[in-house]
Order: structure tokens, then C-alpha cells, then sequence
């Protein structure tokens, strides 16, 4: 079978099917953000059972989401907090916010999710600490500032997710002028290079294309 994008395709829905399943309130959340004319760059459903794996396998409780969208991903990570767990999550964008509200509520997990409405930059320094998991999701270009917050937000142990390090393979040009490559870039830099973070990358290719995540743990140098 040749790879195209095509066949990532097909083969990931081969996966979801088996792994993930239908979840009906989860694709009433995809419906509702395209009727609102949301963009549809949610994870992938077998990105959003990894999620849900990191969250019960390192056992989280506190998890901080930047960049909500229509609240797919939140949904997973709710869900995986489990009864007494919180979602903290951040969007930038009002109307987002409430397409996201409305699918949380209606999948039953809303009373463990707050959605802080404004830019990362500007929410972040509010918060208070203590997460377990942090997953960014959010503008790329503003990668390496969503990582100096999940380290001080965190705590040695913290698991941190960084969504879309693939980027279509663009992440090895060094004279790309795309801010998402670059800011995508500066980030895998970070983690790499910052003794906060001990890290590794996984290139995907899927529903999403050509992509990848990055999973790290905030080291004891966080303090
Ligand atoms: C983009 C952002 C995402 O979070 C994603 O999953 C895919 C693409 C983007 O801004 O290009
Ligand atoms: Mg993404």
C-alpha cells in the first residue's frame, strides 16, 4: 500500500474504530464546533485516547489545556480526571468558548471543567499552580511562553503534551518564515535544551496529516 496521505487516513480510522470507538458525545462536539464554523483541527479521536491514557496512567487529577477550540480534547481530559479531577482550560477566542461550554456541559463533565477566556499570556500569569498534566494546543508561535508556564505551573512529574510538532516535515528548514514552524521549532529547542524538561517527539501521520506530538516531564531543576 502506498503512503499518502489517503492511506494515513484510512488507517487511522481503521485505528479509531478499534481503539476508540463511537462516542456519541464527542461527535455531537465536532458537529457543533463545524456548525459554528470553528476550524476542524481538534486531535484526532486516537490523539484524544492518548490524552486520556497520559492522564490516567500518570494519574493526574489537576490538568491545564491551553488553546480549547471547541472542547474535543477537553472533553477527553475531563473524562480522564475522573469524579473530584479538574480541567482548567484556556481559549482565546469568546465564541470558542462557548461552543466548547456547551459541548462540555452536555457530556456531563462540566462541573470539572473552568474555561478561562482570554490569551494564554494574559491567563497564565493568574493561575494558580499545581497541574499534573498540561497539554498546549494553542497558537504555535507562542510555544516556548506555554512552555515556561507548564513548568512553573507544574511540578517535578508533570506531564507536558505539545500538540502539532510535525508540521508537514516544514520543522527542518531552518529558512522556513512560517511563525508556526518557527515557533514550533523554538518549542522542540526548549525541550530539548531546558533542564526543566526531559522530553521526546513522536511524528504521526493519521487524519491530521503529516504531524506529531511531543510528550516531556517537568524535571526536578523546576523545583
Ligand atoms: C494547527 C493547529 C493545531 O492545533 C492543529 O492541531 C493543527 C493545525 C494550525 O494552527 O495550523
Ligand atoms: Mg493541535
Amino acid at each position: 500500500m502506498d503512503s499518502t496521505p489517503a492511506s494515513w487516513t484510512a488507517a487511522d480510522a481503521f485505528l479509531s474504530d478499534l481503539l476508540v470507538g463511537h462516542d456519541p458525545d464527542l461527535e455531537a462536539a465536532l458537529v457543533r464546533q463545524r456548525d459554528a464554523g470553528l476550524p476542524e483541527i481538534e486531535v484526532a479521536p486516537v490523539g484524544g485516547k492518548l490524552l486520556d491514557l497520559l492522564v490516567r496512567i500518570s494519574g493526574a487529577r489537576r490538568v491545564l489545556e491551553i488553546g480549547t477550540l471547541g472542547g474535543y480534547s477537553t472533553i477527553w481530559l475531563a473524562r480522564a480526571v475522573g469524579d473530584g479531577g479538574r480541567v482548567v482550560t484556556i481559549e482565546a477566542e469568546a465564541a470558542n468558548a462557548a461552543v466548547a461550554r456547551a459541548s462540555i456541559d452536555e457530556a456531563g463533565v462540566g462541573d470539572r471543567v473552568e474555561i478561562r477566556i482570554g490569551r494564554g499570556a494574559d491567563v497564565l500569569p493568574t493561575l494558580v499552580g499545581g497541574f499534573d498534566l498540561v497539554f498546549i494546543d494553542a497558537d504555535k508561535e507562542s510555544n516556548t511562553i506555554y512552555l515556561d508556564w507548564a513548568a512553573r505551573l507544574g511540578h517535578p512529574g508533570t506531564v507536558v503534551v505539545l500538540d502539532n510538532i510535525g508540521r508537514d516535515g516544514e520543522i527542518v528548514r531552518e529558512d522556513s518564515t512560517d511563525p508556526k514552524v518557527i515557533g514550533t521549532v523554538a518549542g522542540l529547542r526548549m525541550l530539548g535544551e531546558d533542564p526543566r524538561f526531559d522530553a521526546t517527539a513522536l511524528q504521526t501521520v493519521g487524519v491530521k496529516g503529516w504531524d506529531g506530538v511531543a510528550i516531556a516531564v517537568v524535571t526536578d531543576a523546576a523545583g
